[in-house]
């Protein structure tokens, strides 16, 4: 389709904004009221009284979980926690100096090698799988992060819940019960957010048919960049070059007059506080109270303060970033963990995505406004001029 005929008829929105991609019932997002919910549950109660993995039930299979239902999950995820050794040595030969992201992208796809049945209408094969990918990305992350210390990885601990094993896995201590709660709210808080750009992608590889292992590897590159999950690593990056809470407001104003973004700010959806980011706040709060305040904190808060003062007239608010790398940076996690440490959690929802999607699949195939040259003439290569334009004019 060409400009011209596009004008006929065709509205191209870019980045798709306002364009539904799919009818869905996993979450709801009121981005004017701040609401957010995963099947219907508002995210303030799952937070309160919800675990990450009954949370994940409720996603994937669209209702909460008797106390056998869950039971039986949950063992379930304890059980396929390992990881092969063929998978922890191709991981051995990743170089330290990588991104997690990257590792955990790779290792996830390798998964695909070991699990390769593909039986898309068989129950029992979506939970296997929705099991395994659970199940064995925390135990990736872990080990990534252990072995590129030269470590050997962590196992699993059978007497730990998920998150506490997950931590314990991580730092090879037993974790604090409020850390392990914190976090596993944190899980809870990411695990789903409607069609944002990994769960789109996640679906558009999921529309192919192809293995649960692909769809989350996809999606777990696509979550990689720093508009969507990687800001919250470019929060603390931001927090730490401030410096103290002195130079939040030259900070800003500087940044405002250059017209560059302020990471953990912000949302497609929201135009006033993500829910998310007040929970995460509270849980700050709370584990600042306990294990000591630092001027990380109070940067945070006087920058949130600022950046509403100047920034809230374009319903530009703290968004889920601004607070989780401040927990987790209290958690004493490195920062270039939190976006693995996101796709651990938001496994649940492309999960979620990837059933629905199968459920009434149609391939995705959107159209374009083509915008080049029509019938161009394949000039022989000795008459060709060198172009101003050429990628090596420089
Ligand atoms: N800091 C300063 N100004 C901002 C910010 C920000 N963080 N976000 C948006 N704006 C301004 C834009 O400059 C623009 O101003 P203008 O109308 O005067 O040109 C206006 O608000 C609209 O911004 P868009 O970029 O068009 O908004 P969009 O909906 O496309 O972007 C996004 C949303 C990508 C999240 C953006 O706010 C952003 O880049 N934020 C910083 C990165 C970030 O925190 N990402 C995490 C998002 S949450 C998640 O993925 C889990």
């Amino acid at each position: 389709m060409t400009v011209a005929e596009a004008k006929a008829g065709l509205e191209f929105k870019p980045g798709l904004e306002g364009v539904p991609a799919t009818l869905s019932s996993i979450s709801h997002v009121d981005g004017k009221k701040g609401i957010l919910e995963y099947r219907g549950i508002p995210i303030e109660e799952l937070a309160a009284k919800s675990t990450f993995l009954e949370t994940a039930y409720l996603l994937i299979w669209g209702q909460l979980p008797t106390t056998e239902e869950l039971t039986a999950f949950e063992h379930e995820i304890r059980y396929h926690r390992r990881i092969k050794y063929r998978i922890r040595d191709m991981m051995k030969c990743f170089p330290e100096s990588g991104h997690p992201m990257d590792a955990l992208q790779a290792s996830a796809a390798a998964l695909g090698l070991f699990y390769s049945r593909r039986a898309l209408d068989d129950p029992a094969y979506i939970r296997g799988a929705a099991v395994r990918l659970l199940a064995k990305i925390p135990t990736m992350v872990a080990a990534f992060q252990l072995m590129r210390k030269g470590n050997d990885p962590v196992q699993p601990r059978d007497d730990l819940d998920y998150s506490a094993n997950f931590l314990h896995m991580l730092t090879e201590q037993e974790a604090d019960p409020l850390a392990a709660r914190v976090f596993d709210i944190c899980l809870i808080l990411h695990a789903e957010h409607t069609l944002n750009a990994s769960t789109f992608s996640a679906r558009v590889t999921a529309s192919t048919l192809t293995d649960p292992y692909a769809v989350v590897a996809s999606a777990v590159g696509t979550l990689a960049g720093p508009l969507h999950g990687g800001a919250n690593e470019e929060v603390l990056e931001m927090i730490e070059e401030i410096g103290s809470v002195g130079n939040v407001r030259s900070y800003i104003d500087n940044r405002i007059a250059r017209k560059a973004k302020i990471m953990g700010f912000g949302h497609r959806e929201y135009k006033v506080k993500d829910p998310r980011a007040t929970i995460l706040q509270h849980l700050a709060e709370q584990l600042f109270a306990k294990f000591g305040r630092d001027e990380f904190y109070d940067i945070a808060v006087e920058l949130e303060k600022v950046v509403e003062e100047k920034l809230s007239h374009k319903g530009i608010y703290a968004n889920v970033d601004f607070y989780s790398g401040l927990v987790y940076r209290k958690l004493g996690i490195p920062s270039d963990l939190f976006t693995p440490i996101f796709a651990i959690s938001r496994v649940a929802g492309w999960l979620a995505h990837w059933k629905e999607q199968l459920g009434e699949n149609r391939i995705y195939r959107p159209t374009q406004i083509y915008t080049g040259n029509r019938n161009a003439a394949y000039i022989p290569l000795e008459e060709r001029q060198f172009q101003a334009d050429s990628p090596d004019a420089n």
